[in-house]
């Protein structure tokens, strides 16, 4: 069970999870903070779901994580965001988990572009940034977490294999202290990508470590490969290919080749 009190006494934020929704089981998380129909519409929502029957990842695939020791959350975004900000924010997002790992736990990352944070090989958190468009600007961007804190056993099979702050640390921790720090980093993170956006960037490819290596990108219509050159203001991946010409990638699975 979430203790509330726990998560709001170390909830240092002015907007992020002021406006807080507990759910024991939703379909998705992304799902109910988009639904235009359910009336949740004030910046900086937090809405948590203990399990999720249809928990989205990226490029149509399924979030599975154990009911009530992970954290599966989306934040809500309703203030002016332009698109070219939307891989900064996603960044943010990642830049927020890696902080509360390495602050509260002296966990070191890995970020794997766009959106996964690695420890080692494994992965501990995805991130699934959806919105919802009115006229032609962004109405509702939300940020959708999946974070595994206490899960050690997992069934199935991962095209990353998964892994957990208990599983790293081998003790439980307090899902509460967790999520409330997270929510602090981000805070902060939001307002520095208006601020200072390329300190952002830099602070995210001090923890890439693909960055300068040579990897393969797989869509559904294409593989490339070349060396991870760079990622550029908007957060797309500069891919130098074998022809010597850096191309600018905008979507994809990279890996190492
Ligand atoms: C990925 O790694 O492909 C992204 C995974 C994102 C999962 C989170 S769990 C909370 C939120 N609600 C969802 O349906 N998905 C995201």
């Amino acid at each position: 069970m979430f203790n509330f009190e726990n998560f709001e006494i170390k909830l240092d934020t002015d907007v992020i999870g002021r406006n807080f929704i507990y759910c024991e089981e939703v379909e998705s998380t992304n799902a109910e903070l988009l639904n235009e129909e359910n009336g949740i519409d004030i910046d900086g929502t937090v809405l948590l779901a203990e399990k999720q029957n249809n928990g989205k990842g990226r490029k149509d695939r399924k979030w599975y994580s154990a009911k009530d020791q992970n954290l599966t959350f989306s934040i809500l975004l309703k203030r002016k965001i332009s698109e070219r900000k939307v891989n900064l924010v996603n960044f943010a997002a990642a830049l927020a988990v890696s902080y509360t790992l390495e602050n509260l736990f002296q966990i070191r990352v890995n970020l794997k572009w766009p959106n996964d944070v690695l420890i080692g090989h494994s992965k501990i958190s995805g991130i699934l940034i959806e919105s919802t468009i009115r006229g032609s600007k962004i109405n509702k961007l939300v940020i959708g977490i999946g974070f595994n804190v206490n899960q050690i056993a997992f069934q199935g099979s991962y095209i990353i294999p998964p892994t957990s702050i208990r599983k790293e640390l081998n003790q439980e921790v307090d899902r509460e202290r967790v999520l409330s720090d997270l929510l602090n980093n981000f805070e902060d993170l939001l307002n520095r990508v208006d601020e200072n956006p390329e300190g952002v960037l830099n602070d995210w490819k001090d923890r890439c470590r693909m960055l300068g290596e040579k990897i393969m990108i797989q869509d559904e219509n294409y593989s490339k490969s070349g060396i991870f050159e760079d990622v550029d203001e908007q957060g797309f991946l500069m891919l130098r290919t074998d022809r010597d010409t850096v191309e600018k990638i905008h979507f994809g699975d990279v890996s190492l080749r």
